[in-house]
């Protein structure tokens, strides 16, 4: 594999367990009498959701969801769009949407105002990385699990040009 763009690593292996483990514990005690479904965002959010999902004690469904973006048909603004639907019913079931990074929370957002007309019981944000001084919409993080400053990262579901997301440590990103 050619790593030349593996700069230095800001979460170790170690340090990414174990906050998964501190996560998954406050989701255990959060819906201990619920069955929520977590649902991943296609797809850097692959690696977080499966280590998430064997460390819940909870019974708990998964589901994905996949946005692509294009440009508008003048070129002028970039539109969203559903480019895989999810696969279970929502309706008045707890979720909770599982990411890889937020910086302006604007995916985010578009996310939320699709689920939310899909009537679940609640929907909650559990993110792996929040990138809180790129933020442009206002949102509510129930999970997180590190701060990082607005330096472009790599590994762990996060890629360069779809490479490099299997690393199993994030690492910043060299030019
Ligand atoms: P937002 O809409 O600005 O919150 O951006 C979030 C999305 O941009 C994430 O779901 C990632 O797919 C992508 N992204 C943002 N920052 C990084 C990064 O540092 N490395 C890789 N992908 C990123
Ligand atoms: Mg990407």
């Amino acid at each position: 594999m050619n790593n030349k763009h593996i700069g230095e690593i800001i979460y170790s292996e170690k340090q990414i367990k174990e906050r998964v483990k501190e996560i998954s514990q406050l989701i255990n005690k959060d819906y201990k009498s619920e069955e929520p479904i977590l649902i991943g965002i296609f797809k850097g959010s692959v690696y977080f959701l499966a280590d998430l999902s064997r460390e819940l004690k909870i019974q708990h469904n998964i589901d994905f969801l996949s946005i692509g973006r294009f440009k508008s048909t003048d070129g002028t603004k970039e539109k969203v769009k559903i480019t895989k639907d999810l696969d279970l019913t929502i309706r008045n079931r707890d979720i909770i949407v599982v990411e890889d990074i937020i910086r302006t929370g604007l995916t985010h957002s578009y996310i939320v105002k699709y689920l939310a007309p899909k009537r679940p019981k609640s929907i909650k944000l559990c993110v792996f990385l929040d990138c809180k001084v790129q933020r442009l919409v206002e949102l509510p993080i129930k999970y997180n699990g590190f701060e990082i400053d607005s330096k472009f990262v790599i590994g762990y579901g996060l890629d360069y040009e779809e490479k490099y997301r299997n690393l199993p440590y994030i690492a910043k990103f060299r030019q």
